[in-house]
C-alpha cells in the first residue's frame, strides 16, 4: 500500500543515521531529504533544505532498508514435521527439497504467485526493500521456468537454481545436461543469476563448474551455495568462477577464508539456517578480520529457515557470530547489496544498501533511538516505518 506518492520530502526527528556510507558513517540528529525515488540530500538536521513536505520521525533511529541477498520464496508447503524430528536430533539432509518440489509443483499458478507475494509483503513490513529469490523447488523444465516467472513478478533479482537436487530416479550428469541446455533457455528470459548447491548430496564440484559455467555463458551472474554441511570445494569454486557470493560458508579452511579475502566474492552467512539446522555458525567474525565481505541474509525457505526477518538475522549475527551492531547492520545491507552488485548505481538503477545522495530512497526507521536496539531487544517488532523507492510503504 502506498501512503504518500513521490516528491521531495524532508525527513527530519532522526536520533541516529545509519548511513552505512563509508564517507558519511553514523550522524545524530541527521535530516534526509528524499527526491522522487532517489536520495537528493542527507546530513544535520540544523542544515536540511527545504522541502514539499516533512515528516516528523519523533527520534527515532534511521537506516537503510534490509538488502537480503539469499530467499527461497517460490514454494508450497511446509516441512514442520522435519524440523520438530531434527529437534530431535536427526541431522539435516539436502533429500528434504524433494518434499517441497512435490508440494511446489502441484500448486497452480495463481497459488504460488500469491505465496510468494505474500512473502514479499512480509518481508517488507519488516524492513526489507531489496530482496534475492531463487527457483529450485521445480526440478523440470517447465517447473522450474514457472518458478522464474513468477518470480520475476515480485522480485527484481532472480536466481535459477535448477541445480539444487538431482530428481529422484535421474541420472546426476543427465541432469545436469537438462541443467545447462533446456532448463537454462527456459528460464534465461526471466533470471539476473544462476546459483547451484555444491555439496554431498546434491552437485559434486566438476558438475557445478558446468552448471555454472553453462551459465556464466548465457550472460547470467553467478552464486553458489557452498561449504554448508561440511569441507568441500564450494568456496573454492566460487572464488575460481568470479561467483558475486558464496553462501553459507559453515566449514571453512583456511585457505578458502584467504580465498574470499583476496576475492570481491562475498561471504554470505545465514544465522537463521544455522540456528534452525543446529550447524556450527558461519565464521562471520573470522572472515571480516580477514578482510572478506560479509553479507546477512535470511535464506528464507521451509527447509533449513523459515523466516524472512532480516533483524533476527541481525540480532543472532551479533549475539552469536560475535558481529559488532554497526558490522551486522552493514552486512545485512551494503553487504546484501555487493552480493547482489547493487552497491553502485548506475544512471537508470540507484545504488541500493545504504544512505548516500543519489542512492535509492529506502529507508528503514526502527521504533528506538539506535540500531543498538537490534541486539538489545532481539525478537522484538522494532519496525516503525519504511520508505522504498521514495515511498512510505509501511507506516
Ligand atoms: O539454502 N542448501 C540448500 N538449499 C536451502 C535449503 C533447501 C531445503 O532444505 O529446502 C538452503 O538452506
Amino acid at each position: 500500500m502506498i501512503l504518500s506518492g513521490p516528491g521531495s520530502t524532508l525527513i527530519t526527528g532522526i536520533a541516529e543515521l545509519s548511513t552505512v556510507d563509508p564517507a558519511l558513517g553514523t550522524l545524530r540528529d541527521a535530516a534526509v531529504v528524499i527526491e522522487g525515488e532517489r536520495i537528493a540530500w542527507v546530513g544535520p538536521a540544523s542544515r536540511a533544505p527545504a522541502a514539499d513536505t516533512a515528516v516528523d520521525v519523533g527520534g527515532r533511529a534511521v537506516l537503510p532498508g534490509w538488502v537480503d541477498s539469499h530467499t527461497h520464496l517460490v514454494f508450497d508447503g511446509d516441512r514442520a514435521a522435519e524440523f520438530a524430528a531434527r529437534m530431535a536430533g536427526q541431522a539435516y539432509e539436502a533429500g528434504g527439497i524433494a518434499v517441497t518440489t512435490g508440494a511446489t509443483r502441484a500448486a497452480d499458478d495463481a497459488r504460488l504467485d500469491g505465496l510468494v507475494a505474500g512473502r514479499v509483503r512480509e518481508a517488507l513490513a519488516g524492513g526489507t526493500t531489496s530482496l534475492e529469490t531463487k527457483t529450485g523447488y521445480g526440478l523440470t523444465v517447465e517447473d522450474e521456468a514457472r518458478s522464474a516467472r513468477i518470480a520475476a513478478a515480485h522480485v527484481e533479482d532472480v536466481t535459477f537454481l535448477g541445480a539444487h537436487l538431482v530428481p529422484d530416479g535421474l541420472d546426476p550428469d543427465t541432469y545436469v545436461d537438462t541443467v545447462c541446455g533446456p532448463m537454462l533457455d527456459a528460464v534465461a528470459p526471466h533470471v539476473r543469476w544462476a546459483d547451484v548447491f555444491c555439496e554431498r548430496g546434491a552437485f559434486t564440484v566438476e558438475q557445478s563448474r558446468r552448471v555454472l559455467t553453462a551459465c556464466r555463458d548465457a550472460g547470467l551472474g553467478l552464486r553458489v551455495h557452498g561449504n554448508q554441511l561440511g569441507p568441500g570445494g564450494g568456496v573454492a569454486l566460487a572464488v575460481e568462477v568470479g561467483a558475486a557470493s558464496v553462501d553459507h560458508v559453515n566449514h571453512v579452511t583456511d585457505d578458502d577464508v584467504d580465498a574470499l579475502a583476496a576475492s570481491d566474492t562475498v561471504a554470505t552467512v545465514l544465522p537463521a539456517c544455522d540456528l534452525s539446522t543446529r550447524a556450527p555458525l558461519a565464521p562471520a567474525r573470522r572472515l571480516l578480520d580477514a578482510g572478506a565481505t560479509v553479507a546477512i541474509a535470511s535464506n528464507a525457505n521451509p527447509g533449513t529457515s523459515w523466516t524472512t526477518s532480516m533483524a533476527f538475522c541481525v540480532a543472532t549475527a551479533v549475539l552469536q557470530m560475535g558481529l559488532t551492531v554497526p558490522e551486522a547492520v552493514e552486512a545485512a545491507t551494503l553487504g546484501g547489496a555487493k552480493a547482489l552488485r547493487r552497491d553502485v548505481g548506475t544512471p537508470d538503477r540507484p545504488a541500493v544498501g545504504r544512505l548516500a545522495v543519489g542512492a535509492r530512497a529506502d529507508l528503514h526507521v526502527l521504533d528506538a533511538p539506535s540500531a543498538v536496539h537490534l541486539a538489545y531487544r532481539p525478537g522484538m517488532p522494532l519496525t516503525w516505518a519504511v520508505w522504498q523507492r521514495g515511498r512510505r510503504v509501511v507506516a
